[in-house]
Formats: C-alpha cells, structure tokens, sequence
C-alpha cells in the first residue's frame, strides 16, 4: 500500500513567534514541490500566527502537546479544541521528552488522543525505547506496551488518521541515529503490533522515524518500506536543513 510521507518539524522549545513565521514563509515554496506532507509544530505561543502564516501553503501546523480536558481549571494548559481554533490540524502527543519531563505515561497519551480525534486533529504519537531498554532486549515489549496503551479502547475507524512516530529515546538530540535496518526492524513490528488492534487499517497507517534525522541520512531512512516520514527536531529550525529533507521525501 502506498502511503504519503510525512514530514513534521517538532520546533520544541525554540523560535519565538517571529522566527516561527519567517520560517514557515521560508519553507513555503520547497513544500508545495513536494509530494510529502510537510507539517511544523511550533510553541503553543507561535501555532496561531504560524498557521495564519501557513494559510494557502502546503504546510500543516501542529502543537507539540495538549491536555485532554477541553476547558477549566488547569493552569498552564492548552486544549485540542483551542489548537484548533487557532488553526492548527495536528497534535503531537507522547513525545518522550514529556514522557521524560513531565510525567507522561500510556495512560495520559490515551486520554489526550482522545480528546484530539474528537477535535478531528491529526494525532502524531510518540513512541520509543531508551538505550537500556534495547540493550536489555525489552525493545519489542515496551513498544507493544506503548502502542496498545495509547490506543487502548479505540475502534479502528476512530484511528483512521492515526500517525506513529517511531523515536528511539537514545537517538533524539545525540547525533547518533538508529541504523536503516534498526529503523525498518522497529517500524515492522509497531506495524504488527498496530495490525493485532486495527487490522487492515495498520497497512494505511503513517510511522515516521525520529532522532537525529538530517539532510544526510533522510533519504536512506525513508527509503525503507515501513518507514514513511522523518519527526525532525534539530534540523527543522532551519529552512535549508528542514528543506533539504521535504527534498528528500
Ligand atoms: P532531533 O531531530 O533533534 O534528534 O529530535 C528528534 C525529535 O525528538 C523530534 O520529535
């Protein structure tokens, strides 16, 4: 099955709002030259004017995290329903770092991906493995852990946008990347494990590779068969980086 690459730039904590426009402005031309579906993920701070300034282009606009209640008492939060007034159409959820950081767990993901796909967002979910969970052999149970965690109690057709990202824990910001084979080997099994919940919707479902993916291995990683996008962290804060892969895709 033939599925449309993916490639989103998680913009973490970088770029003010300014920056965040310049680039999308920047980044415009080498998008609509692309067959990839080319996505940013700016601060919560810069989704509102970065979409506005996305409007008309091929690039999507998400948020990097939500809270899965839609409005209320939570200081400090942002709700799906607010990402998306502010016209974003993804959701990145589960990102290690958050995992990492602040406290997320399976459980959480599942409730914020239930609140995004009853916003009709495109959900981007995070999953991946620390180093001394491959290196403990433990790399296929804690990824079947992760995915039928953050999936648990929804039906196939509810997930029929579902994105996975694939993120080894060890290859985010340290230069070092997952192998080509290392990549495809973990993105068939999340395939399995996605074809044991959803059926024959798993062959339909994106996973995109991240970790220090840059111009000079994107091509690689994506030509494998079960890899069909790149998250990119560093290299999508600048446009001759994060162009270089869309070129790649
Ligand atoms: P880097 O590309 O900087 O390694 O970050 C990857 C990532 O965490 C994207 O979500």
């Amino acid at each position: 099955m033939s599925r449309k690459p993916i490639i989103a730039g998680n913009w973490k904590l970088n770029l003010t709002v300014d920056e965040g426009v310049a680039l999308v402005q920047a980044l415009a031309a080498p998008a609509a030259a692309s067959k990839a579906e080319v996505v940013v993920c700016p601060t919560a701070l810069g989704v509102h004017a970065v979409a506005k300034a996305a409007a008309g282009t091929a690039i999507g606009v998400g948020g990097q995290n939500c809270h899965w209640e839609e409005k209320g008492a939570f200081t400090g939060e942002i709700s799906a329903s607010l990402l998306k007034a502010a016209g974003a159409k993804y959701v990145i959820l589960g990102h290690s770092e958050r995992r990492q950081f602040f406290a997320e767990t399976d459980e959480t993901v599942n409730k914020r991906l239930k609140a995004v796909l009853a916003q009709g967002l495109i959900p981007l979910v995070c999953i991946g493995e620390t180093l001394a969970e491959r290196d403990g052999g433990k790399l296929e149970e804690i990824l079947s852990r992760q995915v039928k965690g953050a999936l648990a109690g929804f039906t196939a057709a509810q997930l029929s946008t579902l994105v996975i990202a694939y993120e080894p824990v060890w290859a985010i910001g340290t230069g070092r990347t997952a192998s080509t084979q290392q990549a495809q080997d973990a993105h068939a099994f999340v395939r399995s494990v996605l074809r044991g919940i959803v059926g024959g919707l798993a062959d339909a479902v994106r996973i995109q590779y991240g970790g220090s993916v840059k111009a000079d291995n994107a091509k690689e990683l994506l030509s494998q068969p079960d890899v069909d996008g790149a998250l990119v962290g560093g290299a999508s804060l600048k446009a001759a980086d994060f162009t270089a892969i869309i070129a790649a895709a």
